[in-house]
């Protein structure tokens, strides 16, 4: 997508076998680029959410998995850099997916085969990956405007960040609402802040932004409010695993919009690849493992100050006991359906069936 008019991407292959990743910790206040170059950059790129959003975190573990055999190509060294980033964030299952996808295809290979093997198959996944969130975007936006024709404009609302800054390009559920603004439809975005690393705030208003797209930020408790107001006509957000079933495990706080949305009769869409679902499992509630995150995220907000000085300031009281759970499950009863780079199906096993299987 743009950037002041540029084209970008989040991962980009650089001179001898080295990434370029956009360090997203840093943004909107400032826009700048880290090289990853072993296992070790890639893990911590992914660790330390430089790099963030089911997609993105695929295919930089991918790279990581390709820049650990460069090093060492034994099958231990394979079997340990696959454990090392399965542990990196427990809850997006393209992270497994595309580790898996990078094991399968070097590990019948000669020790000298496998490098290349793998940087190639890298390379493809983030090549399939921006189709597919490009194709999620048609299929997206065709569905809007049948379900809003007759309306001047639309206004839609998202959940922490599940667009370009999420995948390598165009973003899952951000895609549909590019295309259509591409094609001049009158759209607006409210963006929920999505406490506690506020990525709503930090990143989706940045990137809606950069790229022209009319938003405005609200406190995560906002929603339900404005539905009851008429200001929001849907509600699209992205997914980091769906259950086969089409339990739909989002950022913490995706749960609470659906109800509101539900309780509002206003439409709830999921937008995802095929790399999101997890057919090995048949619900979500209960079954996905939930990452719990550093209490410091709840305790302090990071910032800039009127300088423009980065600040951390502490808002919760010095002991204060903290639980911090980063993801949570929608019920497929409160989604209307999945938007996915196959078509668009109702959030059901019957229907995640009838497209993939
Ligand atoms: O913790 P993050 O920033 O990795 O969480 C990201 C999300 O929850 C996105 O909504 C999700 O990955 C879907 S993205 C395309």
């Amino acid at each position: 997508m743009l950037i002041d008019g540029k084209p970008s991407r989040t991962i980009q292959e650089i001179d001898n076998y080295k990434l370029s990743i956009i360090d997203q910790t840093l943004l909107p206040h400032k826009l700048e680029y880290i090289a990853l170059a072993t296992l070790e950059d890639a893990f911590n790129a992914i660790k330390n959410m430089h790099v963030r959003g089911a997609p993105l975190i695929g295919i930089t573990a991918a790279y990581g998995m390709a820049l650990a055999i460069r090093d060492d190509p034994s099958k231990q060294n394979i079997n340990e850099a696959e454990k090392k980033l399965l542990n990196s964030r427990p809850t997006a299952v393209d992270l497994k997916w595309a580790v898996n996808r990078i094991k399968e295809k070097v590990i019948n290979l000669n020790n000298n085969e496998r490098f290349e093997a793998a940087w190639l198959l890298s390379g493809k996944l983030a090549e399939d990956s921006v189709f597919e969130c490009s194709t999620i975007g048609d299929i997206g936006r065709d569905l809007i405007l049948k379900e809003f024709k007759n309306r001047k404009n639309i206004n839609i609302l998202t959940h922490c960040n599940a667009g370009w800054l999420a995948c390598v390009d165009w973003g899952t559920a951000l895609s549909p609402i590019y295309k259509l603004f591409n094609e001049g439809v009158d759209i607006h975005v409210w963006v929920d802040e999505t406490r506690p690393r506020s990525q709503g705030a930090l990143l989706t208003t940045w990137e809606l932004t950069k790229h022209g797209v009319s938003n405005t930020l609200i406190v995560d408790n906002a929603g339900g409010h404005l539905m009851q107001e008429g200001k929001i006509d849907m509600c699209l957000v992205g997914s980091d695993r769906t259950t086969a079933n089409g339990d739909v495990c989002n950022k913490i706080g995706t749960y609470l919009k659906a109800l509101s949305a539900y309780d509002n009769n206003l439409p709830f869409y999921v937008a995802l690849p095929e790399s999101t679902i997890d057919f090995s499992l048949r619900s979500g509630v209960n079954n996905i493992p939930i990452e719990e995150r550093s209490s410091k995220e709840v305790s302090h907000v990071i910032g800039i100050d009127s300088k423009g000085s980065n600040a951390e300031i502490r808002i919760s009281g010095e002991h204060t006991n903290i639980y911090n759970p980063g993801f949570d499950v929608t019920p497929n009863k409160y989604v209307t359906k999945l938007i996915t780079n196959k078509g668009v199906c109702e959030a059901s096993k019957e229907g995640i069936d009838k497209l993939f299987k």
